[in-house]
């Protein structure tokens, strides 16, 4: 199957990037690849909103300075002044698509969120996802692109050069997950959009899907990933023991939710001045803190001082799915404990999503573009899917026809494996590794733990690769073979942090290093070779 455009993952940014490569090349051979069905991703339960600045007494200024002061000294201010100056212009895109945001007074309604100075998240009441999702989906359903659902990719596929080096990207293989085969999808470009690795957590608020493939696939082709310590910790998730970690949006506590010990009492005054809305990594470590001094098992949020008809206009997804639980929002406090949410590493890319590999793309939660820094900014991350996504679009619309079609690629070979007798060794190590991950390498973290990590990561990736060459692949093992590499190369970046910056806070180096200058964490694969500029 030949394209001129494969695109691995169909969120906002696999989305978004589709369809503008098809606005400006109509007869390009687009190819759209979903391991589940195509609405399955991160962006379709995103609640809170997009940051933007679209109020005239709001400044890009000022949304730069909150997304540097979140990122905790780590961003890249260029990538962050590219984004927030494009965020409008990302905005009235999606609206031009025919995605709809929540009005009042006959303008925009903009919730605020921790970490934001002013109100500037553009909204879909408390289901800004789902709106952005739908809206695009229908686009591309009628855009002409092949929609592959229910197909992993495997690995990313490079031409072989003389001497049996590796050249630029030309395809990928991925599993059918209806029959069981793995085909050949060969493209002049390849873009990962895959979302992120948040599944790599005991709790997260993430669907199943968010484990790493992509950084895991790019890392086996020779990318570089970027900072991949900084996992982050949602605050507030819904705590019941029949919920699957339902978020409780940030907007809850922009709108006036105060969070309470079980006895009643406030508490994030002790932490910040800023209280509630402290950035997430602050209010993260405090709710922690909270629940291990008291022994408890969740802190409580409580909105309930709002007119219950306020509370049900904005929040009718939270309010109707805590009711579910026997939970009235409008009249008592939610039980909350915080959740793995959002990767803010990945693979390494250029302003324009170009990763180290050429003709191989990455944006959206994939990716690690210099945006989030050391911690991601509320409501930040649809919009760098956006943002770049329109990037990467205009770069590859710009290059295709100068890419050579792709050389012949050779079959998936199967001829070694059988099927496998032993799918509980998957299970099991499904288990046992997203239990030491949010156990060793959490909310806080210590050298002693980490170690003992990287040894349990250590085994378990020998084991899965021995399984791996043994058996058929199924969607489980791929997943388990990416967790896993993606998981050693988390453990691997917070060992090499000696200090606590942002997201990542280890009791062994309390503080920011003051003396050694700010770095990113950056690893690199064995195979990796800079890429010539094309
Ligand atoms: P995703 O939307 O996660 O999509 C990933 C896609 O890749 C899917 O189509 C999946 O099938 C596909 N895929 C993955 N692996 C493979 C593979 N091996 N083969 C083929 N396909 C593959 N951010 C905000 O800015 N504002 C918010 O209000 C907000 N709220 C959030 C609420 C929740 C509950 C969650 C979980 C996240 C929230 N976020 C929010 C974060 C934001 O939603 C995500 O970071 C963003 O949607 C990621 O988009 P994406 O396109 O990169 O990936
Ligand atoms: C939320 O609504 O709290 C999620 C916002 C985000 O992840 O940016």
């Amino acid at each position: 199957m030949a394209y001129d455009l494969l695109v691995i993952g169909s969120g906002a940014a696999g989305l978004s990037l589709a369809l503008r490569v098809l606005a400006a090349k109509p007869n390009a051979r687009v190819a759209v690849l979903a391991k589940g069905p195509l609405s399955e991703g991160s962006t379709m339960y995103a609640q809170g909103g997009i940051a933007a600045v679209l109020d005239a007494a709001d400044s890009t200024d000022s949304h730069l300075a909150d997304t540097l002061n979140a990122g905790a000294g780590l961003c890249n201010v260029e990538s962050v002044r590219f984004v927030v100056e494009n965020a409008r212009a990302a905005i009235d895109w999606l609206i031009g698509q025919g995605v709809v945001f929540d009005r009042e007074d006959g303008a925009y309604h903009l919730t605020r969120e921790g970490g934001h100075s002013h109100r500037r998240v553009i909204h879909s009441a408390d289901a800004t996802g789902r709106a952005v999702q739908t809206g695009l989906m229908a686009r591309l359903r009628e855009s002409g692109a092949d929609i592959f659902e229910h197909h992993n990719a495997v690995d990313l596929i490079r031409e072989r050069l003389a001497g049996g080096r590796l050249g630029r990207c030309v395809g990928a293989y991925a599993l059918d997950r209806s029959t069981g085969s793995v085909v050949a999808l060969d493209a002049r470009a390849v873009v990962l959009a895959s979302g992120g690795a948040s599944r790599v957590y005991l709790y997260s608020s993430n669907p199943d899907g968010s484990t790493g493939d992509g950084i895991a696939m790019a890392w086996r082709a020779g990318c570089r990933v970027g900072n991949m310590e900084f996992s982050q910790f949602h605050p507030t998730c819904l705590y019941h023991p029949r919920a699957k970690s339902f978020l409780i949006s940030e907007a809850v506590r922009g709108e006036g939710g105060k969070l309470l010990r079980p006895d009643g009492t406030r508490f994030m005054d002790e932490y910040d001045p800023r209280g509630e809305l402290a950035p997430r990594d602050i209010v993260a470590r405090a709710i922690d803190d909270v629940m291990k001094r008291l022994g408890c098992e969740s802190v409580y949020l409580d909105i309930s001082h709002k007119p219950a008809d306020f509370i049900v206009a904005h929040f009718p997804t939270l309010y109707a799915e805590c009711l579910k639980y026997g939970i009235d929002m409008t009249k008592e406090p939610i039980p909350v404990v915080p959740a793995a949410h959002y990767t803010c590493g990945g693979v390494l890319t250029d302003r324009t999503g170009h990763t180290d590999v050429e003709n191989l793309y990455a944006i959206g939660e994939v990716s690690c573009t210099g945006l989030h820094g050391a911690n991601r900014l509320a409501s930040n991350s649809l919009l760098e899917c956006l943002v770049f996504g329109a990037a990467a679009a205009e770069d590859i619309a710009g290059r295709l026809a100068n890419i050579p079609p792709p050389p012949v690629i050779a079959a998936w070979d199967e001829s070694w494996v059988t099927d496998s007798d032993e799918e509980v060794v998957v299970a099991h190590n499904w288990d046992e590794l997203r239990r030491f991950m949010w156990d060793y390498v959490g909310i806080v973290r210590s050298t002693k733990r980490l170690e003992r990590a990287k040894h349990r990561v250590k085994l378990l990736l020998s084991e899965i690769e021995e399984y791996y060459g043994s058996f058929r692949v199924t969607s489980d093992l791929l997943e388990l073979r990416n967790l896993a590499m993606v998981a050693e190369l988390i453990v691997r970046s917070a060992l090499q942090r000696r200090e606590s910056r942002g997201l990542h806070y280890t009791i062994d180096y309390p503080t920011p290093d003051s003396i050694a200058p700010v770095q990113n964490t950056i690893l690199v694969p064995k195979n990796f070779s800079v890429r010539r500029q094309s």
